[in-house]
């Protein structure tokens, strides 16, 4: 399971391509790369220098100079050693501003793309996978860069610059270092690799552990491990999550740990080779003490840098599998897209019509289950629809298409004889106004998740939509009010109160074609009497879609479209479609009749 789990980096795309792109991102930056280099090349020079100056201070002491000359010699140090460090924030400052530009584009580019994907992307894909890729594997480039391109530049220039200064020193020993560094080399790549390994298998468990933890430790998550009793389930599957990463950790730590060991120790013993070595030349006189003293200096600076170009292809690989990462959402192809010449529909009559629509949800299967087959119907404006059958038949899919939540593999959707593909999104989402069973709620106040309907809704407009939509009551019992903060960690509302809020933000929009998923659940009989009188004051004056499931709106409709099985399989009104003793007088004969014989009491009174 480790060794597949620990299988290398593999990227789907040609890295020249991908390299290429990636390039693509940087280049408005290329004058503050340029700067980059400048800093870094200046501050590596400068820090090297200084370790010269070390080499003529011993070597003053060992031929007594005079103080004076002494003095020079730490004043020019310490100028050095300052004006590399200010250089290192200096280089900090330019690496930021290009990763953070880099970031903030991607992340407008990935969140404007996002949006404009279709609720199938949504569907399919885990919330806390979409989270995690604009955060962790955007901010994944910032290392990216420092990883890779800086680090990199930094390592060659130290490289370069320290053995020009060793060879200039004494190129005996210059030599005998550049064939002892690459005895280091190959322990190096093999721990970068493997730690590298380890890190993915790491990150993998702790998204998993994470993932897990969403699904559980959510409210509805919560209850549903309470209402099963499942505690000690979810405790076992918690378990090993927690188990693997222990013992991940424990590797990943145990192979740093050897890894820094072998380092501190070719560190340590490098000089005393150096001095061993040099020390030779200095008794036989052809060299001087501090000459000796830099060298091995220089020498210990010079094995971290080579390591690391060694291990270049590895970092260079999991940088390119962030962006690679980015690009595979912003490559998602959008699905529902505006046309360039599309229509703006101002002032919909509100007529809507399905011309041999058939829609499947598996648009790339080879036998895909339609969930919509050859309906066709037209809703003259002004007309309420009402959408009947049992569940599953596609009653809610013929929504989606109406709004352009999905485009139909075959047939047309129109709004006023338009097809719906010949409009702009903004003249859909305008004209259509929904009240859903399930409402969502911003973690904001009650007033701006109203006014949500229309944004330039004044205060009293939002106010007005609310009492029409049956919210006084509510208004009144709310802490402050309409500003009381709903939503996620706000008050809660109830199903009924929510579907209310989804009504008032229909009202203030007053939208030419509205649809409608009525509750199935039995609420009681006030609530349901209020949200009825509420949708039916909505209902009027526009084209009315309802998923029906009240024998009052039924009865009401102009049309009933009784669905089975993504088909329309009767339609009329409900008398003709209950004499034809069809699909529809059996719904009615289980939904409804119930209802009927409530209504029939009412009536007598
Ligand atoms: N996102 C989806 N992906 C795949 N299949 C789906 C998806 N949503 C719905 N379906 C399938 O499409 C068919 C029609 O579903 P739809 O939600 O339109 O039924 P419905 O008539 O609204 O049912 P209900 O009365 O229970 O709400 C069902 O078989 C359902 O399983
Ligand atoms: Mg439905």
């Amino acid at each position: 399971m480790m060794a597949r789990r620990m299988a290398s980096t593999k990227l789907s795309v040609p890295k020249r391509v991908l390299g290429r792109r990636v390039a693509g991102l940087f280049r408005p930056y290329a004058m503050w790369m340029l700067v980059l280099v400048g800093v870094l090349s200046l501050g590596v020079v400068l820090d090297l220098r200084a370790v010269l100056v070390l080499g003529s201070m011993v070597d003053g002491m060992s031929s007594g100079t005079t103080l004076g000359a002494l003095d020079g010699l730490i004043v020019l140090y310490v100028a050095m050693v300052l004006g590399s460090a200010l250089l290192g924030v200096g280089e900090s400052w330019v690496n930021q501003l290009i990763a953070q530009g880099v970031m903030h584009r991607l992340r407008s580019d990935l969140h404007d793309h996002l949006q404009r994907l279709s609720l199938r992307f949504y569907s399919s894909t885990r919330t806390g996978e979409i989270l995690s890729r604009i955060s962790t594997d955007v901010n994944g480039v910032q290392d990216a860069l420092s990883g890779t391109f800086t680090d990199f530049l930094t390592n060659a220039l130290t490289l370069i610059v320290a053995f020009v200064f060793m060879f200039r020193l004494d190129w005996r020993l210059a030599l005998a270092t550049l064939v002892v560094l690459p005895l280091w080399v190959y322990p190096t790549m093999r721990v970068g690799t493997r730690l590298r390994d380890l890190r993915r298998a790491w990150h993998e468990e702790t998204a998993r552990m994470s993932a897990h933890l969403e699904e559980t430790l959510s409210v509805s998550g919560s209850m549903l491990v309470k209402t099963f009793g499942r505690q000690e389930h979810e405790a076992g599957r918690f378990g090993a999550s927690n188990d693997a990463l222990r013992d991940l950790s424990i590797k990943r730590l145990m192979t740093g740990r050897w890894f820094n060991m072998a380092t501190t120790l070719f560190g340590a013993l490098l000089p005393g080779l150096v001095y061993w070595f040099g020390g030779r030349a200095v008794l036989g006189g052809t060299l001087s003490v501090g000459t000796v003293v830099s060298f091995a200096l220089l020498s210990q600076r010079v094995f971290g840098p080579f390591a690391g170009i060694a291990r270049i292809n590895t970092t260079l690989l999991s940088s390119l599998a962030v962006f690679e990462r980015i690009f595979e959402y912003l490559d998602m192809p959008v699905e529902v897209e505006e046309r360039p010449n599309a229509v703006r529909l101002t002032q919909s009559r509100g007529e809507v019509e399905f011309d041999h629509v058939s829609f499947s949800y598996q648009s790339h299967a080879t036998h895909p289950i339609e969930a919509i087959d050859d309906v066709s119907f037209h809703i003259e404006a002004g007309q309420m629809v009402a959408l009947v059958g049992p569940s599953g038949a596609g009653k809610t899919t013929v929504t989606y298409l109406m709004q352009r939540y999905y485009d139909p593999q075959r047939g047309i959707v129109r709004l006023d004889g338009h097809d719906l593909r010949d409009l702009t999104l903004d003249s859909i989402s305008a004209t259509i106004g929904t009240v859903m069973q399930e409402t969502h709620l911003f973690h904001s106040s009650l007033a701006d998740n109203i006014r949500y309907g229309r944004l330039d809704g004044t205060d009293a407009e939002v106010h007005a939509a609310a009492v029409a939509a049956g919210l006084a009551g509510l208004i009144e019992r709310l802490p402050d009010g309409l500003e009381t903060t709903v939503g996620e960690r706000g008050y809660r509302l109830s199903g009924g109160e929510k579907q209310r809020v989804a009504i008032a933000r229909a009202i203030l929009k007053d939208p030419p074609v509205l649809i409608l998923d009525e509750a199935t659940s039995s609420l009681d009989s006030r609530l349901e009497r209020e949200i009825r009188e509420a949708t039916a004051v909505l209902a009027r004056g526009r084209t009315t879609i309802v998923i029906a499931h009240r024998l009052s709106t039924v009865m009401a409709a102009d049309q009933i479209l009784v669905f089975d099985r993504g088909e329309i399989v009767e339609r009329g009104r409900h008398a003709e479609l209950l004499a034809r003793d069809g699909l529809y007088a059996a719904l009615y004969g289980e939904q409804f009749s119930d209802e009927a014989r409530g209504m029939t009491g009412v009536a007598v009174r």
